[in-house]
């Protein structure tokens, strides 16, 4: 049956706030279309080209992890059957674009316009740093080009758009980045009509690491998601892999080649133009313009306390005094690990067990007095920036106007470890020919071993990256601060307490980073390393935090028994399950503990004994380095499988594990799937398709991170 855009507008919702009530018949067009649109692009024939079976071709390195849907990456074309494995008719698809274009409601014969989305999904920067990276090359095509988050989106317009590229991130357990998550929810709607995205080109490109059971889930479900709303993939998904010796950029650049043939041939370059050279530096995207000196000092910040407003968020961090800073680790333990205490009264901040909070932290001012040296600025300068494209928003996290010691200390990343485009847009500065060359060959991609072993390899920082670079680092202009370093990203910590047991506080437990590299200098971790430096009892200390849903919920029914496998700080949850479920008085409570040693990283051991000895709790300890043989949390989960098995089979037990990320939750799960053969006589893949199903069922959750 042939629809019009109109019709399909019509049955595309306005907003996502009309969710529960909205009916595909009622929903309101997304915007009004006064023309009559012409039928019709999307008539049964492209329909019948651009469905294809759902395992739509990825390309992902061979090595992709554990779902099976990855593909070979030197293959350029598709496999059969992937509606970008057809040969190409660059006329026709041209001719639908200008169809498409007409039917959006631009009036016939109109000049396609060379318009191009770009949205990200990104927790920690990356997708956000590949999109902007394709935003740059889309200028040097001279495209008109967006680079938004998804949920900065109006999705509502998806309709309209006619060239979208996608770059997501996974996070989580195979869940979507927090700055795309209404996005998700919008796009799985039930009643989103089947062709309602058939005027869509687009490309998915994902950023994950196979080390996950669910590798670029997010990548891979959206990527299906469009094609089944009717969406013209442009290539098949890609799958970037953090396991890759050279990062996910193994997958990205090959990927990025043949995305711009593909994009070239419908939108090909207007008359007499050509693409900017890359030796050609492209203008920032903001402006930075000083005040007077003698203009008066913005006051304020996120670190004085504040007037609460409605819940607090990543914009509107609550400012909570810390109360205590106390290590739990003995002081001969290589590990630092804090119990760190906040005091939260009066934000309205509620949470529960298996919630996360929020952490902004701050670069320490040794380092924003290097960095301000090197790059010659005066930190106590102020500051207002101007975007220099129109419909670019300032960004959200920066008061204007601002001093140049609030953006070191509060904004820029400068401890993190610097990806290839700044290295790119710091070649750009370098007068100096040997920096120069090096930084081009940093930002080449056959520089991108050399780059991986200068700083992926030994973890080094932004600013020790700019110290290397002295020549180029203090010519740098001012305005270029934003583009070349990313923003400080807030760290996630899992609440250890419950408000039942402490009203108005958040505890966590929170490991201090610091390990070695070949670099002299230890490195430290920079959240784990602000904090652990801040000492209550020497003043009042201000920390910006809010709470987030974690990825675990304990049983609404509190009679259910929970199983819960917290090796390290991966207890921090678990106690404040445990603290919570206490409170309300019930019993079945069973945690396995692992840490090195008895005598020094037995967290919490006391409060444990005391609930051992009152019946709230049933507690098996694992200390790996107290003997010859490592014992950890699965060797005690197989010593006690009987005790398991009866909590799963007969008590409906829930099973809860957090922790690292690296091999204990693939150990932690073969040991459940023991337990599930030994005692409830499964085969090997009725206990793994077992497993499985009580993680669909949400009877076996788990949070973890590295
Ligand atoms: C949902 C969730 C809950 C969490 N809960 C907790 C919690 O309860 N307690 C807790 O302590 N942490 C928790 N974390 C981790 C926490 O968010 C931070 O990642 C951690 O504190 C480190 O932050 P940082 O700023 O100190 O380190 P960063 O400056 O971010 O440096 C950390 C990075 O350094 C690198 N690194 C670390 N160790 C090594 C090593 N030995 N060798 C090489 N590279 C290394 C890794 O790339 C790592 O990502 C949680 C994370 C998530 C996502
Ligand atoms: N250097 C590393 O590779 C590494 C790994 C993990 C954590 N860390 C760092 O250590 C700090 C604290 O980490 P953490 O809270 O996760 O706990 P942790 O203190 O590192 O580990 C807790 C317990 O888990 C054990 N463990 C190690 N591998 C395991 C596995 N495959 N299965 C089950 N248990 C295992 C550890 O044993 P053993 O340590 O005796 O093996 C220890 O007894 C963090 O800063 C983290 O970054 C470093
Ligand atoms: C806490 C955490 C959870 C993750 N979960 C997954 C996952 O389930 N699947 C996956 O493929 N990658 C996972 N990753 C890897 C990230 O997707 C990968 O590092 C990506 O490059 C991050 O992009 P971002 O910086 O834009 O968020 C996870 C990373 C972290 C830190």
């Amino acid at each position: 049956m042939k629809t019009t855009h109109q019709e399909r507008a019509e049955a595309w919702p306005s907003t996502f706030r009309t969710r529960s009530t909205e009916k595909t018949s009622s929903a309101r067009p997304c915007r009004k279309i006064s023309k009559v649109a012409k039928p019709n692009h999307c008539t049964s024939s492209r329909r019948e080209n651009s469905i294809v079976p759902a395992a739509a071709g990825t390309w992902a390195l061979p090595r992709g992890g554990g779902d099976g849907d990855s593909g070979d990456p030197r293959r350029l074309s598709p496999p059969r059957g992937s509606p970008a494995a057809r040969p190409d008719d660059v006329q026709e698809r041209r001719r639908q674009l200008v169809t498409k274009a007409e039917a959006a409601g631009w009036g016939r014969g109109t000049m396609v316009e060379r318009k191009l989305l770009i949205l990200f999904g990104s927790q920690t920067g990356t997708a956000q740093d590949t999109a902007e990276r394709i935003g740059r090359e889309a200028k040097r095509r001279h495209f008109q080009c967006r680079v938004e988050a998804l949920d900065s989106y109006e999705v509502a317009n998806l309709i309209n758009e006619l060239l979208v590229v996608f770059v997501c991130a996974t996070t989580g357990q195979g869940d979507p980045p927090d700055n795309m998550k209404t996005f998700w929810r919008f796009l799985f709607r039930k009643n989103l009509p089947p062709g309602s995205l058939c005027q869509l080109d687009y490309a998915v490109l994902g950023l994950g690491d196979s080390s996950y059971p669910k590798f670029n889930f997010v990548a891979k479900k959206l990527h299906k998601r469009v094609l089944q709303l009717g969406g013209n993939p442009l290539l098949p998904v890609a799958l970037g892999d953090d396991q890759h010796d050279l990062g996910p950029d193994a997958v990205i650049d090959p990927w990025l080649l043949a995305l711009w043939d593909k994009i070239l041939a419908l939108y090909p370059l207007p008359p007499g133009l050509e693409i900017i050279s890359p030796d050609v530096r492209l203008p920032p995207k903001y402006t930075l313009h000083y005040l007077d000196e003698d203009s008066p000092h913005p006051n304020g910040g996120p670190l004085q306390p504040t007037v609460p407003r409605a819940v607090a968020s990543e914009l509107h961090p609550f400012t909570a005094r810390m109360v205590s800073n106390h290590r739990v680790t003995a002081e001969s333990h290589f590990q630092d690990v804090r119990l760190i205490e906040f005091d939260v009264t009066g934000s309205g901040i509620t949470f529960s067990a298996g919630d996360v909070v929020m952490i902004r932290p701050q670069n320490c001012p040794e380092d924003v007095e290097q960095f301000c040296q090197l790059l010659r600025l005066d930190p106590d300068r102020c500051f207002v920036l101007k975007p220099t494209e129109p419909g670019t928003s300032l960004p959200a996290l920066l008061p204007q106007p601002c001093t140049i010691r609030y953006l070191v200390t509060h904004y820029l990343d400068i401890s993190c470890v610097p990806r290839r485009s700044f290295f790119e847009l710091l070649s750009y500065f370098s007068t100096n020919e040997l920096e120069r060359e090096k930084l081009q060959e940093f930002s080449s991609a056959q520089g991108q071993e050399e780059l991986y072993s200068y700083c992926n390899r030994p973890r080094r920082t932004t600013l020790e990256a700019l110290w290397d670079f002295p020549h180029t680092t203090c010519v740098v202009p001012p305005d270029y601060l934003l583009d070349l370093i990313p923003r400080i990203r807030p760290r996630a910590f899992s609440i250890a307490s419950s408000l039942l047991a402490h009203p108005d506080r958040i505890q966590i437990l929170m490991a201090v980073v610091r390990y070695k590299t070949r670099l002299s200098k230890p490195r430290r971790g920079l959240c784990s390393t602000w904090l652990a430096s801040l000492n209550p009892e020497q003043g009042d200390v201000r920390v910006p935090l809010w709470v987030k849903k974690g990825g675990m919920k304990f049983p609404a029914d509190p009679d259910t028994p929970v199983i819960m496998i917290g090796p390290g700080t991966g207890v921090a949850p678990f106690r404040a399950a445990i603290q919570e479920r206490v409170a309300q008085g019930h019993r079945g409570n069973c945690l396995f503990f692992g840490c090195c040693q008895k005598s020094k990283d037995f967290y919490c051991q006391a409060e444990w004994e005391e609930l051992v000895t009152k019946g709230f709790l049933t507690l098996f300890t694992a200390f790996s380095r107290d003997q010859e043989e490592k014992v950890y949390v699965q060797h005690r989960i197989r010593e006690n499988q009987r005790l398991v098995w009866e909590l799963l089979s007969s008590g409906n037990a829930h099973i809860y594990l957090a922790g690292n990320a690296k091999q204990m939750p693939a150990a932690v799960a073969e040991a459940l799937q023991s337990v599930l053969q030994l005692e409830g006589g499964l085969s090997p893949p009725e206990a793994e398709e077992h497993l499985r199903a009580l993680e669909r069922s949400q009877r076996f959750q788990s949070e973890t991170w590295s």
